[in-house]
């Protein structure tokens, strides 16, 4: 018995998870062992134009064969994700609503394959794991996540919410903006912004990940910190480790596996028919 546990330890620990980011900009993959330690370089390719599914994909098929062998795979995706269905792609080709990423990926790589928002998954590479935590990414997109004592609340938008004058912060912070208003105004508005959130979330932690981190200037607030942006690839060990040690994150193991969903329910709120008099 004690040799059967060991040998399934030993096994775990010999598996290899290829942790891929797809972004507006770049698509990035690593190889991670089972504690989330880099076992490679990480390999990055541009996000092709127009950015559809089966050029992206083509893209990971490339990047994945430069990694070397893996077991399994995770995806940070820069929209909504639900059971391995895309929901939203607001800065990628409109065709990817709809479309199965797991499925996807698990036919392209031929191996098990789980998928979430992107911002979720830098979450799980960046937080403590207690108390109120946010995560917002700056990058093409503004990237939200959202944790109580470790665990997730799932597909938070609050890059599409209005912030001010009735733009998002996603249109008020996203890379566009940063270009067109330069470092000095962006970060002055990017403070408000956090201020704000704190005002609505009342977070303990907030960790500032994403391309643009680096434009942001110190010092911060308190309470904020930056976390380097390789937490996009290192969050992708989380779906598999819950797995083993956490039934309370029955939510993540079950949306970023991938499954059908009823077709009602794919691409947003179902609209309920008026009852007939
Ligand atoms: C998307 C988010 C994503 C963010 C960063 C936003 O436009 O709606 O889901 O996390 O960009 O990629």
């Amino acid at each position: 018995m004690a040799n059967k546990v060991n040998s399934r330890a030993k096994d775990l620990k010999a598996m290899k998870t290829l942790a891929i980011d797809i972004g507006g900009t770049g698509t990035k993959a690593i190889i991670l062992d089972e504690e989330g330690t880099p076992l490679t370089e990480r390999g990055r390719l541009p996000t092709p134009q127009p950015a559809t599914p089966k050029a992206i994909l083509g893209v990971i098929g490339q990047l994945a064969k430069g990694q070397g062998p893996f077991d399994r795979v995770s995806v940070g995706f820069p929209g909504v994700i639900r059971h391995g269905v895309v929901f939203t792609a607001p800065n990628l080709d409109p065709s990817w609503v709809g479309f199965n990423l797991v499925a996807g990926l698990t036919r392209l790589l031929k191996k098990p394959v789980r998928a979430a928002n992107d911002a979720d998954v830098q979450g799980f590479g960046a937080i403590k794991g207690q108390d109120i935590e946010l995560v917002i990414t700056l990058g093409t997109g503004f990237g939200s996540a959202l944790f109580v004592d470790g665990k997730l609340v799932p597909n938070l938008e609050m890059g599409h919410h209005p912030f001010r004058n009735g733009k998002t912060y996603e249109e008020l912070l996203g890379d566009k903006a940063l270009k067109k208003i330069g470092n000095k105004k962006w970060n002055k508005r990017l403070f408000k912004a956090i201020e704000t959130l704190d005002r609505v979330l009342n977070f303990d932690n907030l960790y500032i990940g994403g391309g643009n981190s680096k434009k942001v200037h110190n010092p911060l607030p308190e309470k904020v910190a930056l976390v380097s942006n390789a937490a996009g690839l290192l969050g992708g060990i989380a779906f598999w480790k819950f797995e083993a040690d956490d039934p309370m994150n029955r939510w993540v193991q079950a949306q970023t596996k991938g499954s059908s969903l009823p077709k009602s329910t794919q691409g947003g709120v179902e609209r309920r028919k008026k009852p007939k008099r």
